[in-house]
This record gives structure tokens, sequence and C-alpha cells, in this order.
């Protein structure tokens, strides 16, 4: 064992704590995680725990969510500044102003952004579950923040309803296109097209199936199959691959890079657990401001 792999599992010990990572995330920080999964389902995970530490290898609207269901525990995002550029396309304000513009509508978040953001709508979904609870509501109009194409996505699969979706997008999945399509399938023409309701509807109208991460996994490794092409962060093709060493996955286009997902390091981890969740980048930057001056 590499000695930061080692020190991490020390310090891992000593505090009680369990280290979370996001599918997206690289394979060097999905190799030394306690648990891997999306989003909300890692937060599910760790409330379970009897931890006293979270340490959250992701977004920062996946630690949020994860302080929220265990206000208890400590919860550390190791690289502070990496965010959701999604989950930050819409404010509290937005909502209030919504609440104005649509009296008598529910408001549902996507899980994708903030707990401020979460505490000032009616009830917050997964891209997993958004078409089921949307159906559930009794509201007939639903405001739907932030990501427009999942709203679109929602308004496809529940035509009772009048769905107003907000005008935010992720902008790594909103990029594909459906040129980017035409040319995955003309060199595999025979694989599925699995992709993330995050991309926008055209792209979703040519897929042969729609999910989030973990329910893509779930679909592949149902599948008989053996050849898929992956519409989502290219992160989770090493679980994929990992999981399925017999079948053959092509990523739908090398745009599906999460810069804010790439930014954890392993030093980062180790610096979350040993002194709490500042990175050795920004005490290096700081250090040599004051150095200067
Ligand atoms: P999941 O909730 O499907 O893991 O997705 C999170 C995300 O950030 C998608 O871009
Ligand atoms: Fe946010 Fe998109 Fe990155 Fe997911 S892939 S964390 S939605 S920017």
């Amino acid at each position: 064992m590499q000695d930061i792999e080692k020190r991490i599992a020390q310090l891992k010990e000593e505090k009680n704590a369990v280290i979370l990572a996001h599918y997206y995330q690289t394979g060097d920080i999905i190799d030394i995680a306690d648990m891997v999964g999306d989003s909300y389902g890692l937060s599910r995970k760790a409330k379970e725990t009897d931890a006293d530490m979270i340490v959250f290898c992701g977004v920062k609207f996946m630690a949020e969510s994860a302080k929220i269901l265990s206000p208890e525990k400590k919860v550390l995002l190791p690289v502070p500044d990496a965010g959701c550029p999604l989950a930050d396309m819409v404010t509290s304000s937005d909502i209030e102003r919504l609440r104005r513009e649509y009296p008598g509508s529910a408001v549902v978040c996507y899980v994708n952004s903030t707990a401020e953001v979460k505490a000032e709508s009616d009830i917050c979904v997964t891209s997993a579950n958004a078409v089921d609870v949307v159906k559930s509501l009794k509201e007939e109009r639903v405001v739907f923040v932030p990501d427009q194409n999942l709203g679109h996505y929602v308004a496809e699969k529940v035509p009772e309803k009048e769905i107003i979706p907000f005008s935010g997008y992720c902008i790594v999945h909103h990029q594909v296109s459906v040129d980017d399509v035409k040319k995955v399938l003309d060199a595999a023409p025979d694989a599925l097209l699995l992709v993330h309701p995050e991309c926008t509807p055209d792209v979703v109208n040519k897929a042969d199936f729609v999910g989030s991460t973990a329910q893509i996994i779930r679909h592949v490794q149902q599948s008989n199959h053996k050849k898929f092409i992956i519409g989502t962060e290219m992160g989770i093709l090493h679980v994929l691959k990992k999981k399925n060493p017999d079948k053959e996955f092509y990523l739908l286009t090398p745009k599906l890079y999460c810069t804010n997902m790439k930014k954890t390091k392993r030093l980062d981890v180790l610096h979350a657990l040993q002194y709490g969740s500042m990175k050795l980048r920004s005490r290096k930057k700081s250090w040599n401001v004051r150095k200067k001056a």
C-alpha cells in the first residue's frame, strides 16, 4: 500500500470516518472510497453508518445533502471550491419570484441545488425519482428548478401536469449534440445508447435508456447486451468496466468531462481527514501571498 493510502486508512480509523465517492470521481479516488454511488444514494448510505465523520468526494451540493441527512456527523468536502455550476444557476430569490409568477404551483427542486434553494422549495427530487414524485403531487402546475433538461424530461413523462422548467443546465451534459450521437452510432451501430436526463431533449429522444448514474449502472448489469454507449460523465466508465469486464463501453463524446468532479486528489482527502476541509493547494497559495507581502 502506498504511504498516502496507508495514512488515509489510519486517519479514517482514528476519526471514525467514512469516505464517499460519486461515480464521476477519478478512479484513484473511487479505489480508496468506502462507498461509491450517486449523490443522494451516498448520503442515505452514510446516514445509516455509525461514522462520526463523512468525507464526501464529490461537489458541494452533495456534501450539503449529506449534512442535511446526517446533521450529527461532521461532513467534509475535501476541495471546498468543487462546485456544481448547475446547482448555482438558481437562487432563493429566483424561487421567490417564481412563486409570485406562478401562484399555487408546487416548486420542485432537483437534488443538484444549494441547501438554501432546497429550503425554499416544496419538495426535492433526484433524477431517478423525479417523474414518480412529480406524478404524485396534488398540484397541477409544477415549477421545476434548476435543470431545464430534467424538467423537459419530466414534462414528457407526466403530460397530465403543466411543468414550468427553470432555465438552468449542466454545462457538461447540455453540450452533447445530436451530431455527437450520430458519430458514435456510426462507430458502434449495434451498441445501446444510455443517457442521463441532464442531456437535451434531442439527445434524450435518441436514447435506448434514460436514467441517473445508478440506474445506468443497474441497466448495464441487467442487460444481455454487450455494447453500450454511455451518455453521462466519463468517470462512470471506471465503475462500469470494473463491474462488467465482459462488456464494451463507448463514451458518447469526450466532452463529457466535469472539471469540478475531477478536482479531488488523494492528498486533498488526506488533508480533509487531518485538518478539516482545507486543501493543500489553497494552503500553499495563502503562504505564497504572505511571503510576497
Ligand atoms: P446522479 O444523481 O445521477 O448521480 O447525477 C449527479 C450529477 O451530478 C449528474 O450530472
Ligand atoms: Fe454539476 Fe454537471 Fe458536474 Fe453533475 S456533471 S456535478 S450536474 S456540472
